[in-house]
């Protein structure tokens, strides 16, 4: 008898193919050409372009591209439909998102198919992965549409929704897109990639049986003209993108101070690290599914191998005779493993970044087995000896190409994989539950992978850290994406002009022994780096002191004091709950002396009040540190997935002009609650009491550098905020609308996450406007920790 291994490396597979004929006659019963998809109607084919399917390079389709006319159309119908369609109520969507669901099912072939032809991915994913996980998605939506009205009462739709996708998922994108904006109670107008639209046509169809009603959703096709032209479309809301994270960009500074809603859902780098004591079969199982699923055009891709130094050559080894047995062919046969690229362009660019590594001096490792004659197809390929700077090892390559680099302990781990601008997806393969739970709390991305790679489920958020994007999909959190709390409708049009008039000197003295405000940095007083001061105006004139001229120097020394300061965010909810309760009990303390600083800065009468919701709100946050929990989900699969409310890390904050005080509390608080550093830039106006509040911070246990203050022009350091590399997120809240575009536009080189009032205003002694979970969840972000058991 032969052993099983030689049987094994003996055995062939003969051909399985799927059969395309009800795809086909699909396709045949179109005439092969399609139009838009625009209230319930669908265009007339026009200015044709041809999709072609990867595999054979053979033409499926010819599909319209569509006009700025088409989607001025697009946005009409969708404008007109969606208050009808959030009128029919949470149950009304449900059965129609219910509907959707269960269409998707009974045409799941037919889909997986026509995505598998369209798209070039092998059959068996299509049909396991893709279509099941779509028709889950719209399952899990009508459930929260029939949830919304109470658990999410107050809240409404945002109004008409621009969604693009990329070629890579195209129809479990869509669905990721589509379902949760209408449980919500929006109307879409939706545009697949060029390279895939066919999947999102036959969607469109499914509409229209299901009984949508018209104008709901719309699907334009196109190319990223399309895409631009909804982008900058003035009837969208909310813009949700996924793609690459250059358009991304060019997106966040395309809708700069518009207003609209952004989520985005970029590239990735994402590290696989695997453990001396893992499971080391399993954990090449893992790798294969992370960057071989899909050809390796997968965001969340595990492209960077992190392998412990003492197991190297050994998982090395193992991981190359896996590769040999991958089976590169057509898409269409259940056996096949790996399928085409998308396109020739992507095979280009995958080639020239694979020919960089060896220009770089990398060793590159590829299988010996022939590819298919014709078609869009790559090896499986292993890159070896690149350098933690090399191209290959920073580049999102969006293909089959693995970098594998080792190291020796696990802090060198963690700094190896946070090594990247990008922050979407990690693995983690070790047989210790307490490396692994240590080491998931440390890499900066939004989804962590134990012992497991890829795994997707409606009910678990996914998105990115850093230049990954912001915003999640799926899960309560991607709920939110879709939705405006309704106090946002209560606030002012523009911000309270009481104290912004412009003060005019009287020329007296300042009263007292002269003082001038330093900055607050490190948790010292620092002088400012431009030897600068600015004088401050009483309300009649009376000059009451000067307070540092802050500059670029002045941040960049905030942001190294708050990076220092890394523990605060690793304090427990109840420290942080304490430091904020005694920050509360020492301003308790000074309560007159601030009422009496802010009444002289502002002429306000009722100073007093704003110290004593300044104190309650410091209780609001204090009682919350220890609150705002994450939560664990179940999807399917034996284990379960801890959602974490990470904070985001240093947050810049420009404060109101207007309440001095309560302004800077309700910003930093929250953010400081839940372990975030803050560098907060008080009202330029009336900043005392922000300079005051130093000696309150110094006798109340926060640490140096999780609080810093500069004082300055707001509109200078905003900028210099907004395009710092190492702050994460910049908040402004000054009501100056050319200052809010500003920050949306010059945070798109880093891709950092913005929040300003954009002109509006608040009213800061209102809880419903000024305090809670809105302000929570902008200081937190979402991370998935997946973690299975028993196998
Ligand atoms: P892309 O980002 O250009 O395309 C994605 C979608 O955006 C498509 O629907 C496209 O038509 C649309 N689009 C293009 N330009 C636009 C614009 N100016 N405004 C609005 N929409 C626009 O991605 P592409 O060119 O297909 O792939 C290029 C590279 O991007 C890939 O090699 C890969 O590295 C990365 N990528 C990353 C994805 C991800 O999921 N993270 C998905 C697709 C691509």
């Amino acid at each position: 008898m032969r052993p099983i291994n030689e049987i094994l490396a003996t055995m062939d597979y003969g051909p399985s193919p799927e059969s395309t004929s009800e795809a086909q006659a699909w396709l045949d019963r179109h005439q092969r050409r399609f139009g838009l998809f625009i209230d319930n109607e669908w265009s007339e084919p026009a200015a044709l372009f041809v999709s072609r399917n990867p595999a054979d390079n053979a033409p499926v389709a010819e599909i319209t591209q569509a006009s700025a006319d088409d989607v001025d159309r697009a946005v009409a119908a969708a404008r007109a439909a969606q208050p009808g369609w959030a009128a029919i109520g949470g149950h009304g969507r449900a059965r129609l998102l219910y509907a959707l669901a269960r269409l998707i099912q009974k045409h799941a072939r037919l889909f997986a198919v026509l995505e598998t032809l369209d798209n070039g991915k092998p059959i068996r994913e299509t049909r396991d992965i893709d279509i099941p996980l779509a028709a889950r998605h719209f399952y899990y939506h009508a459930g929260w549409a029939q949830l919304l009205s109470q658990e999410l009462a107050d809240h409404r739709p945002v109004g008409v929704v621009g969604q693009i996708v990329p070629w890579n998922f195209p129809l479990l994108m869509l669905s990721w897109k589509i379902a949760p904006a209408l449980a919500c109670g929006n109307a879409v107008v939706f545009k697949p990639a060029e390279f895939t639209p066919l999947s999102a046509l036959l969607f469109a169809e499914l509409c229209q049986q299901a009984g949508i009603p018209a104008g709901v959703v719309n699907i334009v096709t196109g190319d990223g003209a399309v895409g631009e032209a909804i982008v900058t479309h003035p009837g969208i809301d909310k813009l949700a993108f996924t793609g690459s994270t250059e358009v991304g960009r060019l997106i966040r500074r395309a809708t700069a101070g518009s207003g609209k809603k952004l989520s985005l859902e970029l590239g990735g780098k994402s590290p696989f690290i695997v453990f001396e004591d893992a499971d080391l079969d399993a954990a090449i199982e893992g790798l294969v599914d992370s960057i071989w699923f899909n050809q390796g055009q997968v965001c969340c891709a595990g492209s960077r191998l992190l392998v412990q130094e003492s197991v190297e050559h050994r998982f090395l080894a193992k991981l190359r005779a896996r590769m040999d047995r991958l089976i590169v062919g057509s898409p269409l046969d259940k056996s096949t493993d790996i399928g085409a690229l998308v396109d020739p362009v992507q095979k280009q660019r995958i080639s020239d970044l694979v020919q960089t590594a060896r220009d770089e001096g990398c060793t590159v490792w590829q299988p010996s087995g022939a590819l298919p004659d014709c078609g869009c197809f790559y090896p499986p390929t292993l890159i070896t000896g690149a350098s933690t700077s090399a191209t290959v090892a920073q580049t999102e390559i969006f293909g089959p190409v693995l970098v594998a680099m080792s190291f020796r302990t696990p802090a060198e781990a963690v700094q190896l994989a946070n090594n990247t601008v990008y922050g979407l997806a990690s693995c983690v393969w070790t047989e210790s539950i307490s490396l692994a739970l240590d080491i998931a709390p440390q890499i900066k991305a939004g989804v962590v992978w134990i012992n497991t790679a890829n795994q997707f489920d409606a009910a678990c958020g996914f998105g990115g850290y850093r230049e990954s994007g912001f915003g999640r999909e799926g899960g309560r959190e991607g709920l939110l994406e879709y939705l405006v709390p309704c106090a946002e409708d209560a606030r002012p049009s523009a911000p309270s002009v009481v104290f912004a008039a412009p003060r005019v000197p009287d020329g007296s003295p300042v009263p007292g022994i002269d003082r001038t405000a330093k900055h607050y940095i490190g948790g010292k007083q620092a002088r400012p780096d431009s030897g600068y001061s600015q004088p401050v105006y009483g309300v009649s004139g009376q000059l009451l002191g000067e307070v540092a001229a802050g500059s670029r120097k002045d941040i960049r020394n905030a942001v190294e004091a708050a990076h220092k300061q890394a523990g605060w965010a690793g304090a427990s909810g109840h420290n942080r709950a304490q430091v904020l309760y005694y920050i509360a009990e020492n301003l308790a303390a000074r309560h007159a002396e601030f009422a009496a600083r802010i009444g002289a800065m502002t002429g306000d009468a009722n100073a007093a009040r704003e110290v004593d919701v300044s104190i309650e709100r410091l209780f609001t946050y204090a009682a919350w540190a220890d609150k705002y929990d994450g939560a664990v989900h179940q999807p399917p699969m034996h284990g379960i997935t801890a959602a974490l409310n990470e904070p985001i890390g240093v947050i810049g904050v420009i404060c109101p002009t207007e309440a001095p005080l309560l302004g800077l509390i309700s910003l930093a608080a929250p953010a400081l609650a839940l372990g975030n550093r803050v560098i907060a830039v008080p009202s330029s106006a009336h900043p005392l009491s922000a300079t005051d509040f130093y000696q309150v911070l110094d006798t109340s246990d926060l640490p140096g550098g999780a609080l810093n203050i500069v004082t300055g022009d707001a509109d200078e350091l905003a900028r210099v905020m907004a395009g710092h590399a190492d702050i994460d997120a910049v908040w402004r809240h000054d009501g100056s609308v050319a200052g809010c575009a500003e920050v949306e536009r010059l945070s798109a080189d880093t891709l950092k996450r913005t929040w300003v009032s954009g002109g509006k205003g608040r009213d800061w002694f209102d809880d419903n406007q000024s305090a809670g979970r809105t302000f929570l969840a902008h200081a937190s972000q979402v991370k998935n920790i997946w973690i299975p058991y028993g196998v």
